[in-house]
C-alpha cells in the first residue's frame, strides 16, 4: 500500500498541492476524494482545474452529478455522487471513470459498485478552520509516481 500523509494551512496550500498531484497523474487516473462537506474537496479539484489552465471558478457539481471539462488537457471529469446517495441507479458514469481523462469523484462511497479497480484515494481531515489533513493512500502501482514526487524521491 501506497501512503502520504501532509497538512495543508491554507486553501491556497491545498490548491498548490492539487496542483502538483495533477501533474503527476497518469490518464485514466481516478482519484477518490472523502472527507466531511467542507472538508477541502472541490477546493483541491479547483486547484487541480486551475493548473491545467482552467480559469473559471470551479463550483461543486453536487446538483449536476457529473461536470466535463474537455477544455483541458487531460480532459477532467468532476463527479459528485452526494445527492445518489444509495439508490444504484444507473447514469453511466462509467464511461468517464473508464475514460482517458483524470476523474476526480467526491463521495466515493455512494458509487462504489462501479469504481474501477485503479483508484488512488484522498481523505481529507478537518484540523481547525484552515488546516486540514491530507492522506493519501493507493494500492495500485499506476500512482507511484505521485507516492515518490511527495516524499522527495
Ligand atoms: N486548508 C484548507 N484547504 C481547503 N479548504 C480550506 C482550507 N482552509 C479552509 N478551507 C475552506 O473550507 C471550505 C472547503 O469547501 P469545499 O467546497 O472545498 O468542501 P467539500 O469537501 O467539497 O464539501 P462538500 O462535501 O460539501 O462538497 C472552503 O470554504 C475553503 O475556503
Ligand atoms: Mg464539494
Amino acid at each position: 500500500m501506497l501512503k502520504y500523509k501532509v497538512i495543508s494551512k491554507s486553501k491556497g496550500e491545498t490548491q498548490a498541492l492539487a496542483a502538483k498531484i495533477v501533474r503527476l497523474l497518469k490518464p485514466s487516473s481516478v482519484v477518490l476524494l472523502t472527507g466531511d462537506l467542507g472538508a477541502g474537496k472541490t477546493t483541491f479539484v479547483g486547484g487541480a482545474l486551475k493548473e491545467l489552465g482552467y480559469q473559471d471558478h470551479v463550483v461543486s457539481p453536487t446538483f449536476n452529478i457529473l461536470k466535463c471539462y474537455f477544455e483541458v488537457q487531460p480532459n477532467v471529469f468532476h463527479i459528485d455522487a452526494y445527492r445518489l446517495e444509495d439508490q444504484n441507479i444507473d447514469i453511466g458514469l462509467e464511461e468517464f471513470l473508464e475514460g482517458e481523462g483524470i476523474s476526480f469523484v467526491e463521495w466515493p462511497n455512494f458509487i462504489e459498485k462501479i469504481l474501477p479497480r485503479k483508484t488512488i484515494t484522498i481523505k481529507i481531515t478537518r484540523i481547525s478552520d484552515n488546516e486540514r489533513e491530507f492522506e493519501l493512500s493507493s494500492d495500485s502501482e499506476m500512482y507511484r509516481e505521485v507516492f515518490d514526487s511527495l516524499e522527495g524521491k
